[in-house]
């Protein structure tokens, strides 16, 4: 049984839609009887027939209990995750079910496995957090870099580059939340460890369409992942960039390159941060519910991978890419790992990568499907 819980929000409906689409029958699961039931009849206008919807809260943990037992898959689109997204984890660790969700949040990614991880170790539950556009990408050009590579891989690099949105607001009020806690609140890094750090601490070009694309370091579930992959020699150092590019031709302001340079010593400033956390926040309120759907389109998102060598030299890169609207990838690769979970089962119990989980061949074929392709 594979149950959408946040079905009725925007990014949910859209995995209710790519689930059907993929031929499954998801339990639609949401706090709003009326956004469900609209939601239920829109996919049955398309032809879908009709689904079973159940409200839930995650501040009733009876009606969340009652959601899934053992061998079940419970995909979560409820976020913000560090204020709403404990219980559906909680639910799916005791209950031994296979856990997805469309976190981004670094401090959220590392209770998943750092908490809850060893707890499904021991119920049989399989914790697989930001099955989305962030965090499958980076997963996949790493495992691909770190196979190219062949096992001497001392550290590698992704970078997240997304661009084309222009002025307008491609992203949703509670995603534009998250990118404010994202950049202001900590992130973290790998050196033959976790190690919490500032988001944004260190900084680096990736050449993209003859230009150099700045991206500040963040934390995700690369981390974590990679270095399980790589071979007896270990990976001693992992660290995830992301950046914004701009898809006209015209030269950058002088802002758009010293503002980025600024950011990194701005945002090891305890004080500085708590600034950017409540401009941010001030900014959320303006924000419109949902993004504009011809900005999302208009995206293209270029995910680089390099393995280096200890002195630093290039071993392997990858890169993939995906046009168009992200959440549509979001969706559809939710909707892939929801069916592959069903169907075929996942690797292990605990909390795990994609590639882990799903293994690499599956993995790329998936995100192929889902529209994010090797270049
Ligand atoms: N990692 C990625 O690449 C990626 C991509 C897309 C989205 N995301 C993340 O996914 C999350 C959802 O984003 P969104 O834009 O879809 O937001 P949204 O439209 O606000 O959806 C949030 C969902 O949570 C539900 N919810 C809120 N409070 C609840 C409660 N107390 N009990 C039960 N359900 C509750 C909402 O229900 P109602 O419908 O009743 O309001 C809604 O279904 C965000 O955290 C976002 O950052 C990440």
């Amino acid at each position: 049984m594979i149950v959408l819980f946040g079905a009725s929000g925007y990014t949910g409906q859209r995995v209710a839609e790519a689930m059907v689409r993929r031929g499954l029958r998801p339990i639609l699961v949401g706090r709003s009887a009326g956004r469900l039931a609209s939601l239920a009849q829109r996919l049955g206008d398309l032809g879908f027939g009709k689904l079973e919807v159940v409200t839930a809260d995650v501040g009733n943990a009876a009606s969340m209990r009652a959601l899934i037992g053992r061998g079940d898959v419970l995909v979560s689109t409820v976020g913000p995750f560090a204020r709403l997204g404990e219980p559906a984890l909680r639910t799916a660790v005791n209950a031994g079910a296979t856990y997805l969700d469309s976190t981004g949040e670094a401090t959220f990614i590392r209770r998943v496995f750092e908490e809850f991880g060893p707890l499904a170790e021991q119920t049989g539950a399989s914790l697989i957090p930001a099955f989305a556009h962030d965090y499958v990408p980076g997963n996949l050009a790493g495992a691909l870099v770190l196979r190219h590579a062949g096992g001497v891989a001392h550290r590698v690099e992704i970078g997240y580059l997304v661009g084309g949105t222009g002025q307008v607001q491609a992203i949703s009020r509670v995603a534009f939340a998250y990118l404010v806690e994202r950049a202001t609140k900590p992130g973290f890094t790998w050196r033959d460890g976790i190690q919490v750090e500032p988001t944004g601490l260190r900084m680096q070009t990736f050449p993209l369409n003859g230009r150099e694309c700045l991206a500040l370091t963040i934390g995700s579930t690369e981390h974590y992942a990679l270095p399980r992959l790589a071979g007896p020699n270990g990976l001693h150092e992992v660290d995830v960039y992301f950046g914004w590019f701009r898809s006209t031709t015209r030269a950058a302001p002088l802002s758009s390159r010293v503002i980025p340079a600024l950011l990194p010593a701005l945002l090891a400033m305890p004080a500085a941060r708590l600034l950017m956390h409540r401009i941010g926040n001030f900014a959320v309120r303006w924000a419109a519910e949902e993004p504009d759907s011809v900005a999302l389109a208009r995206i293209t998102s270029h995910v680089i991978g390099t393995a280096r060598n200890a002195s630093g030299t290039a071993l392997a890169e990858v890169r993939l890419m995906a046009a168009g609207d992200p959440y549509q990838l979001t969706a559809g690769l939710l909707a892939w790992a929801a069916q592959r979970a069903a169907e075929h089962g996942v690797s292990s119990p605990g909390a795990l990568g994609p590639v882990e989980a799903f293994g690499l061949e599956a993995l790329e074929v998936g995100a192929a499907e889902a529209g994010l392709h090797r270049l």
